[in-house]
């Protein structure tokens, strides 16, 4: 069944931020990519937590047995939603960005300096950063070139993988400019030298169902706070590796994946809230198991969101003065995050006087830097950027539409 305009009103309901105004105007959450707004039911799980459930872990009393209880669940949850055959793969941190740093130092450990990394143009830095920094320790890092229309260049990929390779590192889809990445041609080349596959999923989690079998990763990274849940980082890591790894940890630390891979005591009324944004999310799709739940559901919701952002770039082409950036919508594997720039104004003076008109959107480069540079826009303030979720609607879209023109006219 799929997701409609009336389904998208009814979830509106679930989300109680959704209500505010500024100066007596809704206010349009079209601010996504940067991180959703939460339904009720997330908010009740984390306030809960702090309830009936708040203490450290492996207690012998009844609140730390609780604790334990709603950990695991949200394990449980967080690995159906990646599409793991286990609990035991998914490890919890403070964000995508910290549990890639901690991944970064553990795996040089098992590098030599001439071992080789592959990066690309199109990524967050939260998954260049990391793995530049290893070029302290003499490892070379290679980086993926990105086209003019916000694509890797696959023959550029080829060339960069060599030999030497241990690692890539690449985003499923860009928070730049929305293009969904070519998975299966990244396998191939690292799988062909041997090297891990780590796949960043923190914007393309949002927007489309994720399977990290079918995706055949090393390792695979996401955070809640993008998906309708709290700001908390997920890792799923291949049933194995994290054992063989020398990780930072305490010796009074849990020997035992997943838990080995965390550090000190994890925020569990957060991660009792990740448990309810999964919920949440498979409350809209149909099935026997909480996975097939979630996979339908986010199949549904992709396509709702992918025909909004379609008609949002129909809408645009026709403001004179503003281009469109990234890959068009004609491939349904296509994120629902659209950046603009304009001839006349910088994206922030832009930003600023929809978010006074109660129309959020980001401008800048959102830490997607490397890709605003390499299409020659860092030193003219980024881009404007809009994020379809499932609780926009096009009256939100048709509305930014209609102040863009009134500006650009
Ligand atoms: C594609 C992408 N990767 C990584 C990150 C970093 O995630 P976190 O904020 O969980 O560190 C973000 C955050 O915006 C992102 O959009």
């Amino acid at each position: 069944m799929p997701y409609t305009e009336i389904d998208c009103l009814r979830c509106r309901n679930d989300f109680p931020s959704l209500a505010g105004t500024l100066d007596g105007r809704p206010i349009a959450f079209l601010d996504g990519p940067a991180g959703t707004q939460v339904p009720q039911s997330v908010i009740d799980a984390i306030s809960g937590y702090y309830r009936t459930a708040n203490a450290n872990t492996h207690g012998e009393f009844a609140t730390s047995r609780e604790s334990d209880r709603l950990l695991h669940e949200a394990r449980e949850a967080a690995a159906a939603f990646v599409g793991a055959a286990s609990w035991r793969d998914v490890s919890f941190g403070q964000n995508m960005t910290a549990l890639t740093f901690s991944l970064s130092h553990a795996l040089a450990r098992d590098m030599r300096p001439g071992d080789e990394i592959v990066i690309t143009q199109l990524d967050h830095e939260a998954n260049r950063g990391p793995w530049l920094l290893l070029q302290e320790r003499g490892i070379r890092v290679r980086e993926v070139a990105m086209r003019r229309d916000g694509t890797l260049d696959p023959d550029d990929f080829a060339r960069q993988v060599t030999e030497r390779t241990r690692l890539v590192a690449v985003g499923a889809a860009s928070n730049a400019l929305g293009t969904v990445n070519d998975l299966q041609l990244a396998r191939r080349l690292s799988a062909g030298v041997g090297a891990w596959l780590l796949v960043d999923a923190v914007h393309y989690a949002a927007h489309f169902p994720v399977d990290v079998l079918e995706l055949d990763a090393d390792f695979l990274l996401c955070s809640a706070y993008k998906f309708y849940g709290p700001h908390v980082g997920i890792l799923y890591a291949r049933p194995g590796i994290l054992e063989r790894l020398t990780l930072d940890r305490l010796r009074t630390q849990e020997e035992e994946t997943p838990y080995r891979f965390e550090m000190g005591t994890l925020n569990h009324a957060a991660l009792a809230g990740v448990k309810a944004a999964v919920d949440y999310i498979a409350s809209w799709g149909r099935g026997e198991s909480l996975r097939e739940r979630i996979v339908s559901a986010m199949h549904d919701i992709a396509a709702y969101e992918h025909g909004v952002g379609a008609h949002y770039c129909e809408l645009l082409a026709e403001i004179p003065g503003v281009t469109i950036w990234g890959p068009d919508f004609r491939s349904a594997q296509r994120a629902p995050t659209v950046s603009i720039t304009f001839d006349d104004f910088y994206p922030t003076e832009v930003a600023r006087r929809l978010g006074d008109q109660g129309i959020q959107v980001w401008d800048g480069h959102f830490y997607g830097l490397r890709p605003i540079e390499v299409l020659g826009l860092a030193d003219r303030g980024g881009v404007l950027r809009t994020g379809v979720c499932m609780y926009n609607t096009r009256e939100e879209i048709e509305r930014l539409v209609a102040e863009l023109a009134r500006l650009c006219r």
